[in-house]
Order: C-alpha cells, then structure tokens, then sequence
C-alpha cells in the first residue's frame, strides 16, 4: 500500500491526476491537501470521493500551514508527495503577484521542510522509496524565438511574477536534493487542456464563450505559440515519472503540438460548429443561434504584458529514460475537450456563476 499526499488535488491536473491513478492502482491511499481557492473544485472528485471513500481523504488546508502539514505527515505514513498546489493563472500574477509567492515558494518551502523532517533518518538519510514531486512548468525557462526548443538544461528565465515564483520553487527544491539529499524530482510541462479546467484558462474559456455567442477575447495578433499537452497524457508522464525517475532530475514534458493562440481559436469554432450541426444534444446546450458560431466572435484585445512569444518543449529526456510519450493527437483530445465540456454543461454553469463553491459546505456541513 502507497499513500500520496496531493497538494492541490481539486484543481484541473490534480483532480485528473487523483483520478488517473485510482484507475490504474488497487493498493493506494490518497490524502489530498487543497485551500479551495477560486480555482480548487471538490466537485471534481464527487466520484472518487464516494466510490473511494476509505481511501481518499480530503484535507481543507493550506499548504503554508505548518501545523496542518506537519499533522497531516504524523497522521499518515505519506510516501510520495505530489506538489501541484499553486496559483497556476499568468494573468491573475500580473494583477496581484503576493499570493503567487507565498504559495508557489512558501508553500513550497514549508511542504519541502516537513517532509524531509519527517521522511530523515539520520544526516542525508530518508526511509526508503519516499519521494517529492514539485510540479513545475516549461515557463520557467522564459520564451523561445521562431526556433529551438526548451531543454532541461535551458537556463531559467522566467519573465511573469507567476513563472518567476515556480522558478524560485524549483530552485529551493533543487538546493535540498544538493544539500540535504533530499529525495526530490521536478517535472516541468507545456500547456495542459483537457476535463475540469477552470474556464479563465484559454480552451475553457473559449469553448464556454463560443456555446454562450460570446466574444472571443484574443491577446494581440494571436500570433503566440503554446505546445499543447492533453491533461492526462501528462498525468501518466508525472506517474512514470514517481515511478522509473531518478532523484535530482528534471523532465521536461510537452504535448509536440505547437500553435498559435489564433489556431486554436479557429480549430474550436469549427469543432464545435461541426458538433452542434451534427448532433441534437449539444444543439441544444447552445446559448445562442448555430449561425452565430463563426470567426466574427474572434476580437483581438489588448496584449497580455510580457507576454511569452512561443513555448516548444524537448521531451527526449523523459522518453529515453522514463519510456514516456503522448498518446493523443491535438485533433482528438481537442474533440474529446469539447464533448465533455458540452456533455458537462452542469459542471461548467456551477463553475462560472460561483456555484461550486457551497459544494465543499453541503459536502462537509459538520466542519
Ligand atoms: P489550478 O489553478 O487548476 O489548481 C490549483 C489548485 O491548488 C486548486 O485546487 C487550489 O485550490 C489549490 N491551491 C492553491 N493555493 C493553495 C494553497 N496555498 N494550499 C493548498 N492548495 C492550494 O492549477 P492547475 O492548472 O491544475 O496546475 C497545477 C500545477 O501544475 C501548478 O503547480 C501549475 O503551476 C502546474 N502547471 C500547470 C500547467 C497547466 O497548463 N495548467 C502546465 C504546467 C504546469
Ligand atoms: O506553459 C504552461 C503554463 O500554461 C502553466 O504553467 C500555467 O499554469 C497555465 O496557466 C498556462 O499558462 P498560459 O499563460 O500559457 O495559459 P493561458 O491559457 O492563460 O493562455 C494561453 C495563451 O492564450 C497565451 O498565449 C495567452 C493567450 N490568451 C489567454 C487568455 C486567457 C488569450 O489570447 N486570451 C485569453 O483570454
């Protein structure tokens, strides 16, 4: 039996990731740490937290909370922790980046701490097996031109209060493997898309947009690049990755799917035209007339500051030494993000109207 404790397991990979290895493990307890922010939904885990329900424990908590991690180490026998607690959203640290450093680095630092305190026995000694996964990103290493691609050896460059936080986390991670030997990993991936994304993220956001015939707002020319990773492709990679990866290392994780925000944009319009045209049921998850779904939504807007030109992700590493590739194409996955988001419309109102959050207090009135 393997017990992981998940940081930010209500969110968009955390909750496909909790939900991943219930389906591909037998013998696992999970205790997932979250605080609920605006983006943690423990309406994601609804199933797994009936059908698992011994073995899924839920812990509202912050990840700065000394007492709370520390309780949280001495009342289970945590094995392998998976940091994806973070505030993930560029635009949001662009606005207000303090939150981003308390948790991304704060947090970081303190989950770091307890766990070495408590997984050491004796100086540069842990208890066998344990390790920690700090998820990271490929905006660590800044922005690429029209060439190349990002390797783990590309220096860091971060350029966003976001990204810069997640740098100074993964360099406070990497300082305790050199110093103390701590039994750390770090995956770094490109853009993730897929189920139960919160609809600020740029898919989400459009899909919700074009059922509702609203404008779709698209910074600058469009011309950006992101390499586009489906969620559950990177799910298995961070899996593999706790599995056949070597302490101290770091992989890189992308999608090999490369394109302009204006693309993706375009692709959706068309995905959905076709699906709406062709189907019943979702014609009627539509808030507006068929005819309206059509590139006239497109409205280019103000550029985001600093806005990263193009990110490309070398993924060599982790597919000659962990034995890692995506799977899905960017046609299907982006056919089965739509389906779900429209087969999902409950989920997706709850989200946007702020619904979501009195689930955790019907779920937990006694607390
Ligand atoms: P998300 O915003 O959907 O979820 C973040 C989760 O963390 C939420 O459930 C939130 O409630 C929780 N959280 C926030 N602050 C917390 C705190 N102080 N203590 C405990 N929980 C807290 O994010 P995501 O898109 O699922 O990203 C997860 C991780 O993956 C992040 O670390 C992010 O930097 C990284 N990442 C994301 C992407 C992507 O494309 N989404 C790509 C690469 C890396
Ligand atoms: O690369 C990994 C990163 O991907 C993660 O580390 C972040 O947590 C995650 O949020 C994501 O960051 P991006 O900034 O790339 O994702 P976002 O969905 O915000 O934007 C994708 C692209 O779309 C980016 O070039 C900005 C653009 N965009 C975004 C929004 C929200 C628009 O043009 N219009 C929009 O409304």
């Amino acid at each position: 039996m393997k017990t992981y404790l998940i940081t930010g397991g209500a969110g968009f990979i955390g909750s496909n990731f909790i939900k991943y290895i219930f389906r591909n493990y037998q013998n696992v307890k999970i205790v997932c740490l979250d605080k609920l922010t605006y983006a943690g939904n423990l309406e994601n885990l609804k199933e797994e937290l009936c059908k698992y329900k011994s073995d899924l424990i839920f812990i509202k908590g912050d990840i700065c909370n000394k007492d709370l991690v520390e309780y949280t180490f001495n009342n289970y026998k945590i094995n392998y922790v998976v940091n994806f607690a973070a505030e993930s959203h560029v635009d949001r640290s662009i606005i207000d980046p303090e939150i981003f450093l308390k948790t991304n680095i704060l947090g970081t630092q303190n989950l770091i701490n307890i766990a070495k305190a408590k997984w050491e026995i004796g100086e540069q000694k842990y208890i066998k097996g344990v390790k920690f996964l700090q998820i990271s990103t490929d905006e660590v290493y800044g922005s690429l031109g029209n060439k190349g691609y990002f390797t783990e050896k590309n220096n860091l460059k971060p350029n966003s209060p976001y990204s810069a936080s997640k740098a100074s986390a993964d360099m406070l991670v990497y300082s305790y493997y050199i110093t103390y030997n701590f039994p750390a990993l770090i995956t770094r991936s490109s853009n993730n898309y897929g189920p139960y994304q919160f609809p600020e993220k740029l898919i989400p956001l459009l899909i919700n947009n074009i059922i509702n015939g609203k404008k779709l707002p698209i910074y600058g020319q469009g011309t950006n690049i992101r390499d586009w990773l489906y969620v559950e492709d990177n799910c298995r990679a961070i899996d593999m990755v706790i599995q056949h990866g070597k302490t101290g290392e770091v992989y890189n994780i992308g999608g090999h799917n490369e394109k302009q925000n204006i693309e993706i944009t375009k692709i959706l319009i068309d995905t959905i035209k076709k699906l709406v045209s062709e189907n019943n049921k979702y014609r009627n998850v539509l808030n507006t007339n068929i005819s309206n779904i059509n590139y006239k939504l497109i409205s280019f807007v103000k550029d985001r500051l600093g806005h990263d030109k193009r990110y490309a992700i070398d993924s060599s590493k982790i597919s000659k030494e962990v034995g890692w590739k995506p799977t899905l194409n960017f046609r299907n996955g982006i056919i089965k993000t739509t389906k779900w988001y429209l087969d999902n419309q409950g989920w997706l109102k709850s989200v946007t109207s702020g619904e979501y959050k009195n689930y955790y207090q019907n779920m937990y009135s006694d607390r």
